[in-house]
Parts: structure tokens; C-alpha cells; sequence
């Protein structure tokens, strides 16, 4: 199947009540994760790439993963999306063959996020072919390396205001809007349990009937991945002296990270949401893996030194397969995870 826009996979998850699930690539791995755990669940998909992205893989590489990718599992639904754009940059991701992009206002006044996001708009409708078009309306909290939100405490101030968003999408003529809600970007999200603004998108949703809404910052910071890179992270030091304080006091590499409940997301995705954003738990995981096959070998290191130098030495895995392929299986399960919190498992089928 050739790349698609988002405006059928929105029409779908709305009648449906499903969300599609939108996750971030950077490389080879990551999309070939993904691909895999959607062709399993049989799910369409949105791979996004933010501007560091961009910076990290250049367009060229990750067109080419993504067509690969597509070619290989021509009965997935795949729209490739640009994720909180500067207007200079959606403008130019129009014309490089995103099937949808994101341009991310929420910086601005309310007016000058109108008059940039309609302007962006009335480019991508009249490309052929025609690009669907996010916008955000309210400020989430946390840091990503290029998108800057409110402070932890400020969250609540910022949450979207429903009677905005009726003339935002009246003026501005997107075609679906990212709301702020409760959520936020990152691994440090909250201190403790967030109660999402439910009410809020029942509200958009009598304002704006049928509108597609997006939940940036949704990833909930399984409590047994922060567990797993605490774990290994302490496994990982290379100062023998170090670990063995750090293990005594209980040292830990992510401490406090949590994030929004999977109930939460499952019940939004019932909703008028019908796009979840979703990186911080594919980091995690990626990463949490990693550690794994070091810390493994770096145990069993310790080992044969405290045993006296028995036998012969444990290898060290400095073969990026070696830790790249469980990486890229733990991407895939946590991708076939959540392609089940979203209820999108088995939506494929739909756009055949
Ligand atoms: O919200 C932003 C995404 O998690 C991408 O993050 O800018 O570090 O690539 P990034
Ligand atoms: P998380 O940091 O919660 O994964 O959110 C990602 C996101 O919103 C990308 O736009
Ligand atoms: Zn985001």
C-alpha cells in the first residue's frame, strides 16, 4: 500500500472509537520495531519524525527505511507525519513527500497560530497529493531536545479552552488538533497519578462534533521499564567501587518517572482522540534492552574476577547486533502493546 494522509485512518478511529497510534523513528531499528508489531496486530500506523530527527537520520535515509518498510508490508496503512514543526519546516516537509504534517503554534498568540497554521494549510490541501494537517491549541508540559513545554506545576493553567477550539478550527481549516489535556512529553511527567481533562473533550467534542483530537505526551513510563534501566544502569558502571556504593544506597539512573495510565489512554482512545503520540516508552524500552546484553556481560565479568580468573574470560558483545536485535524485539512488543491500549489491533482490514 503506498503511503496514506490521516483523514481515513481519522474517519475510521472516530466511527470505530479507536485512536491510531503515532510513534517516533529515528532509524533503522526503531521502524523496522514498529512495522513488525503493526503487520502482527494488523494496525495501521503513523511514523513520525520530529526535527531532530530529521537532524539525526536526514529525509533521505528515513524515506527510504519507510518505503522499504511499506513495500515489504504492502497491507498496512502507513502515513508518515512531521511532528511539532516550526512553520518554516512543515512548509518544506509539504513538499518532500510527508503524507501529513504537524505545525506547532502553541507558542504563539492565539491569532498568529490561526493565521500560520491556515497558511500551512492552504499549501497542504492544494498539493497533490493532498496533506492532512495537525495544529495545537493549549501547551503541554516537559522538554523534548526541540519542543519546550510549561512547568510540571503549570500544566493545569495551560489546558486547552474548548470554546477556542471551535474558532480555531473554524479559521484555520486543520484537519485534526492537538490538545493539551493533562499529558506531557518525557519520562518525568508527574509525581503522581494525573487525572486527564475527560471532561474537556466532551466539551470539544459537543462544540466540534466528529473532529479528530491528538494526545501528545502519552506515554505512561511503564513502572518495570524505570525498574529495568535502574537495574542494569547500575549493572552498566564500569567503577567497581562506584557499584558497589550505588547499590548500597540504592542508586538509581531514572528515579520518579511516571507517566500517563494506560486506563486513561485506552479511555481517551474511546473518545473523540483519534491520534496518540507516543515516544518516551519506545526509548525506554530500546534502551532498557541495550543495558541488558551490557550489564549481562559485565556481570558475568565480575564474576570470573571475584572467582578467581577461572576459565576462560566472558565475552563482551561489541557487536551492535548483539544489542541492536533485542532492541529492536522490545521495540516491537511494546508497539504491539500499545496497538492493543489503542483498540487499532485488527483495524487494518478497514482500508483494504
Ligand atoms: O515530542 C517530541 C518527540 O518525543 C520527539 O522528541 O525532538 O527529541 O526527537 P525529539
Ligand atoms: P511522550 O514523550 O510521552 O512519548 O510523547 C511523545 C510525543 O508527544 C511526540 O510528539
Ligand atoms: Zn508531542
Amino acid at each position: 500500500m503506498p503511503l496514506v494522509n490521516t483523514k481515513r485512518m481519522f474517519d475510521e478511529a472516530m466511527k470505530g472509537k479507536f485512536a491510531i497510534g503515532a510513534f517516533n523513528v529515528n532509524n533503522m531499528e526503531i521502524i523496522q520495531g514498529i512495522m513488525w508489531a503493526c503487520k502482527e496486530k494488523q494496525a495501521p500506523v503513523i511514523l513520525q519524525i520530529s526535527k531532530g530527527a530529521r537532524k539525526y537520520a536526514s529525509m533521505r535515509y528515513l524515506h527510504a527505511l519507510i518505503n522499504a518498510a511499506c513495500e515489504e508490508m504492502p497491507g498496512i496503512p502507513v502515513a508518515i507525519h512531521l511532528d511539532h514543526g516550526d512553520f518554516d519546516t512543515t512548509m518544506k516537509c509539504i513538499d518532500e513527500g510527508f503524507t501529513s504534517v504537524m505545525y506547532d503554534g502553541s507558542g504563539e498568540t492565539f491569532d498568529k497560530n490561526i493565521e500560520n497554521t491556515k497558511k500551512i494549510v492552504e499549501r497542504a490541501h492544494a498539493h497533490k497529493p493532498f496533506v492532512t494537517v495537525e495544529a495545537e491549541l493549549g501547551k503541554l508540559g516537559g522538554i523534548e531536545e526541540d519542543v519546550v513545554g510549561v512547568g510540571a506545576d503549570d500544566v493545569e493553567k495551560h489546558l486547552t479552552d474548548p470554546k477556542q477550539v471551535q474558532e480555531f478550527v473554524k479559521r484555520s481549516g486543520c484537519d485534526s488538533l492537538a490538545v493539551a489535556i493533562g499529558t506531557s512529553h518525557g519520562a518525568y511527567k508527574f509525581k503522581k497519578a494525573p487525572k486527564l481533562a475527560f471532561d474537556r473533550i466532551e466539551e470539544i467534542g459537543r462544540l466540534v462534533p466528529n473532529f479528530p483530537l491528538v494526545m501528545h505526551g502519552s506515554s505512561s513510563v511503564p513502572q518495570e521499564f524505570i525498574d529495568f534501566v535502574n537495574s542494569y544502569a547500575v549493572l552498566e558502571s564500569k567503577n567497581k567501587k562506584m557499584l558497589e556504593v550505588a547499590l548500597k544506597q540504592g542508586w538509581e539512573q531514572m528515579p520518579g518517572s511516571m507517566g500517563v495510565p494506560e486506563e486513561a489512554i485506552s479511555k481517551a482512545s474511546k473518545m473523540a482522540v483519534c491520534k496518540v503520540n507516543i515516544d518516551t516508552d519506545l526509548r525506554l524500552a530500546m534502551t532498557a534492552n541495550i543495558l541488558k546484553v551490557w550489564g549481562e556481560c559485565n556481570a558475568e565479568l565480575l564474576k570470573w574476577i571475584e572467582g578467581g580468573k577461572q576459565g576462560s574470560r566472558p565475552k563482551f558483545s561489541f557487536d551492535p547486533r548483539e544489542y541492536l536485535g533485542p532492541a529492536r524485539e522490545a521495540i516491537r512488543d511494546m508497539v504491539a502493546r500499545k496497538l492493543d491500549v489503542l483498540g487499532c489491533a485488527g483495524k487494518a482490514g478497514l482500508f483494504k
